[in-house]
């Protein structure tokens, strides 16, 4: 194989938003190999790489970031300039009915992956970077006013939250402690192809054309802060590159929409799309009992990323939302073969008893 420049360990490549970092990667740089690395529960799925799995720069391999002996033996085998970890439980549902699962792969996987990673840079960690993805759920939740800037404190309130938030405070431990070089981002809600339909978007979009009931939590008046899920993968692109040793940076689409005016604007896109008249599909709302601990709003500043490094969103919310609609609709058979099995018993647990 020819020379390549960088060799790159993206963790989580077959989830929603790694499969749009994996795909960005390896088609922009010929001369990174990348590797991905997945466990392939039920939210990694191939099929979505299906157009780049034949590309010489790029590799897949099985495994399970809680397993450190694996992860040792990768990393001592491999020897990555790079990682970008995007591997994690990212369902705050999953993560309040089953909370261990989530300190098993998002804190102690990630304290494997950096300890490998200090391990392997030990004597020589010039242009190497560790690049952890996090969310802004560790900042908790704001009132009707106000953003989360990178010095926000954190306050994470779900059990998938304070994982992400133990996890972003490991990342920083290692900086300091042992001069791990990091960088790290905190983004808001992404949307777009290939999101598991568990997530909001993906589930109404799928109930929708199904004619089935539309599960809103409590009285839909949360707030979200919502961006197109290729925007994201060029922040990442951009941090990776050019983000400053040490620092967090915090990604958000400036784009604030309370749960139940999405969910119209949805339902009004889809009728136009089904050939229904318009406001048709309305009589699916259906207000269920609330999520447990439910973050009223999230909003994120994000002009330390857009002075720095010139990143902005590049998507309006209006086209991507068509677009992604449109996604959904034409691939049924995606959605299908995600649908199946262990996802209707998902289903059922999750919203039966609402
Ligand atoms: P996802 O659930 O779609 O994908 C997670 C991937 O990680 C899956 O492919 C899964 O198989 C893999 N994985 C899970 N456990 C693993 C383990 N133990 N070992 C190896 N692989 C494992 O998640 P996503 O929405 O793509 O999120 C990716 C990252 O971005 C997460 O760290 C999440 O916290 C963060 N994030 C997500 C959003 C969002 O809106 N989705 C926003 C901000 C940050
Ligand atoms: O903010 C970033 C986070 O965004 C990421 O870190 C998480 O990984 C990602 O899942 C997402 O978290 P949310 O909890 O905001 O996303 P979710 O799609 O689960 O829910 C969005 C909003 O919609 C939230 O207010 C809950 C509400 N909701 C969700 C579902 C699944 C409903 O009203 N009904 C539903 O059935």
């Amino acid at each position: 194989m020819e020379k390549m420049d960088k060799l790159i360990l993206i963790t989580g490549g077959a989830g929603f938003i790694g499969t749009h970092v994996i795909k960005l990667f390896v088609r922009k740089y010929p001369n990174y190999r990348i590797i991905n690395l997945d466990k392939l529960t039920y939210a990694g799925n191939l099929e979505n790489l299906r157009d780049v799995e034949n590309l010489p720069n790029y590799e897949f391999v099985r495994g399970d970031i809680v397993d450190k002996d694996f992860i040792d033996r990768l990393f001592e085998k491999h020897r990555f300039d790079g990682v970008i970890h995007l591997a994690a439980e990212s369902h705050v549902d999953r993560s309040i009915s089953n909370p261990l699962e989530f300190i098993n792969t998002n804190i102690v996987g990630t304290v494997n992956l950096l300890n490998a990673a200090r391990q392997i840079w030990a004597n020589d960690s010039e242009g190497k970077l560790f690049y952890h993805v996090s969310t802004d759920e560790v900042y908790g939740s704001l009132g009707e006013t106000g953003y989360f800037t990178e010095e926000t404190s954190y306050d994470p309130r779900s059990p998938y939250s304070a994982s992400k938030a133990s996890s972003d405070h490991l990342v920083n431990a290692f900086h300091h402690t042992y001069g791990l070089p990091i960088v790290m981002s905190n983004c808001s809600n992404n949307y777009g192809p290939y999101q598991f339909p568990e997530k909001l978007l993906p589930l109404f979009i799928n109930n929708i054309r199904n004619n089935k009931a539309l599960p809103v939590y409590g009285k839909g008046e949360n707030v979200r802060d919502w961006l197109y899920v290729g925007d994201h993968a060029n922040a990442i692109d951009m941090i990776y590159h050019n983000g400053r040793l040490g620092n967090n940076y915090n990604v958000g689409g400036n784009n604030e929409w309370q749960n139940i005016m999405l969910i119209k604007k949805l339902i009004e896109i889809l009728d136009r799309k089904l050939g229904r008249e318009v406001g048709t599909s309305l009589n699916l709302l259906s207000y269920v009992k609330d999520r447990a601990g439910h973050d009223l709003r999230y909003a994120i500043d994000s002009s330390k990323l857009q002075n720095e490094l010139g990143w902005e969103p590049s998507v309006n919310f209006e086209q991507g939302l068509e677009l992604t609609v449109d996604w959904y609709l034409d691939n049924e058979e995606w959605m299908r073969n995600v649908t199946s099995g262990e996802y209707q018993k998902y289903y059922e647990i999750q919203y039966m008893k609402r």
